[in-house]
């Protein structure tokens, strides 16, 4: 009983084996769905809604939301679209992320889903919100105020690295990633080379000494749009 599963994206009629995400499926197809909290190989987490489609006119995040037969899926209408440029604006607003003064510039996805989506000058006021940076560790910076809780550490460092170094504590607007030792981060286990550090999306976590090695002009989405790996190739799920 392993039967395709058929649905419509953006009008295109997709294929999808049973159980896949609209996300995974999409990617298969060659069809790309902007995220930020989804990753290959980490659960989803289905909280930034970077992702949100349109499923038989409904919001839903579809890196959570499984395929089903018949669906009809709006991902790249003037409408989603939209709604999705709102999310990353006010993900801009919420911290500090100045790209100019910033290593991860040229490797950010926050930075790369603004270039996609024109984001020049977010509508909204900026916050400058004023939190707590954590480089008690030799080897690693943790920056809060570039944090945008998507949890990728959290599972990284949970599922992959087995060390729980990361967990989010507080509540509401008082939601902060928190690390596991009372005297931060330089007091846990964690390692330059955990899954953990290597999966932030955002400069909120950064290795330390290898600052500028690739230099800005060279880097990941310096002349590729994010994205751009996935659209067009039909094959395995990438995220
Ligand atoms: Fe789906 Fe974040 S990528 S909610």
């Amino acid at each position: 009983m392993n039967k395709t599963v058929i649905f419509l994206l953006d009008g295109e009629v997709i294929e999808g084996s049973p159980g896949k995400t609209i996300l995974e499926a999409a990617e298969d197809a060659g069809k790309y769905i902007p995220r930020l909290c989804a990753y290959k190989g980490l659960a989803p987490h289905g909280s930034c809604r970077v992702c949100t489609v349109l499923v038989n006119g409904r919001p839903q995040a579809s890196c959570i939301q499984p395929i089903a037969d018949g669906i009809v899926v709006e991902s790249e209408s003037a409408e989603v679209r939209e709604l999705r440029r709102g999310v990353i604006e006010m993900l801009f607003v919420e911290g500090n992320h100045f790209c100019m003064c910033c290593e991860k510039s040229g490797n950010c996805e926050l930075q790369a889903l603004a270039y996609r989506f024109g984001i020049t000058a977010p509508r909204y006021p900026y916050l400058f919100p004023k939190r707590e940076v954590d480089a008690t560790h030799p080897y690693i910076l943790l920056d809060r105020n570039r944090c945008i809780q998507c949890g990728r550490c959290v599972r990284a460092s949970r599922d992959v690295d087995g060390k729980n170094v990361f967990q989010f504590g507080g509540r509401g607007a008082g939601k902060r990633i928190a690390v596991n030792a009372a005297g931060g981060l330089g007091k846990t286990d964690a390692a330059v080379i955990d899954q953990a550090i290597e999966v932030c999306p955002v400069g909120a976590i950064l290795r330390k000494r290898v600052g500028f090695r690739v230099p800005v002009g060279k880097r990941k989405f310096d002349h590729q749009p994010i994205g751009s790996d996935i659209e067009g190739k039909a094959g395995p799920t990438a995220v």
